[in-house]
């Protein structure tokens, strides 16, 4: 079979996402890439009818729909669970999941094992792995069994108790140094791209810039070839303060709770159902007579 970069039907791939690559900062807006969270069906179907490009089923899940103080706690089968809801509400986007912290820090056979399940039982298109010189051999491995993989640098959560907290990445010299191995071997071992979470702005355009593939940055400034955030954060359905490049586009937390509290009112004072929205005996009116029949019977 010949390899079709693009489908024609508008469909993202991976191809694509490499083709969209910027050519030494020479990025038209269009062609940057966006990323979003979703870990459900109605927000996959809400961000890919909205033209996302990529959707990352984080595992950030943890915190923003699960509770937990951190992502750590995610287990493979929350992930596959769901990635699966997200799978059926994505047409258009490129679906990536997140191995969760433990599903691949074993041996590389399990590793391999468990990503396999993401696509074959979860439906993903690819998945993500945080961490740079110490997964080369298991992003190589991953690639070479087929699966696409996108790499994740700078601010890894799953590495919490070891970075003592979430804090920017690659300030000092060595550290940037290092930052940038991370990113080459991530891309040497076969990644299709690099997420660079919360790094200086200068770092992250010197990285992309390195780079062969498309970096996508959160808190890592405008330079990188896209962006993501974390759905929930952008939305406003997070209850911690959000970091400052969490830039909020909406407060959807304000529209459930007043719509929340004019149904108990309506309830509480008789206002809900009204008799319109309420099943008759018998159809008294023209109106109920010409109704379609619901599937239990009843008008
Ligand atoms: O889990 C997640 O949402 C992520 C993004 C912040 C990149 O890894």
């Amino acid at each position: 079979m010949s390899v079709v970069p693009n489908r024609g039907d508008g469909k993202i791939t991976v191809p694509d996402l490499l083709q969209r690559k910027s050519v030494s900062g020479l990025h038209s807006i269009s062609k940057k890439i966006t990323c979003l969270t979703a870990y459900d069906y109605p927000t996959a179907r809400l961000v890919d009818e909205a033209g996302v490009d990529v959707i990352l089923v984080g595992d950030s899940l943890g915190m923003v729909v699960l509770g937990h103080e951190s992502t750590l706690p995610v287990t493979l089968e929350d992930m596959l669970h769901h990635t699966r809801a997200v799978r059926r509400g994505a047409r258009r986007a490129l679906v990536v999941a997140d191995m969760p912290f433990g599903s691949y820090h074993t041996d590389t056979s399990e590793s391999l094992r468990n990503a396999v399940r993401f696509v074959k039982e979860a439906g993903a298109e690819a998945v993500k792995v945080e961490g740079g010189e110490r997964r080369l051999e298991l992003i190589a491995r991953l690639t070479e069994a087929e699966i696409p993989v996108m790499g994740h640098v700078g601010l890894t959560p799953q590495s919490l108790n070891a970075l003592g907290g979430y804090r920017v990445q690659g300030k000092t010299p060595n550290a940037a140094e290092q930052l940038l191995r991370d990113a080459r071997a991530v891309e040497a071992s076969g990644a299709f791209a690099v997420v660079l979470e919360a790094v200086p702005r200068e770092l992250a355009a010197k990285i992309t810039a390195d780079l062969r593939i498309p970096t996508i940055g959160i808190g890592a400034g405008p330079d990188c070839d896209g962006q993501v955030l974390v759905l929930h954060d952008m939305l406003g359905l997070t209850f911690s303060p959000l970091p400052k490049f969490a830039r909020q586009y909406a407060d959807v937390s304000k529209v459930i709770s007043q719509a929340v509290r004019e149904y108990c009112a309506d309830v509480r004072a008789g206002m809900f159902p009204s008799d319109a929205e309420s099943y008759h005996a018998v159809p008294t009116t023209k109106e109920e007579k010409e109704a379609p029949v619901n599937i239990d019977g009843d008008w």
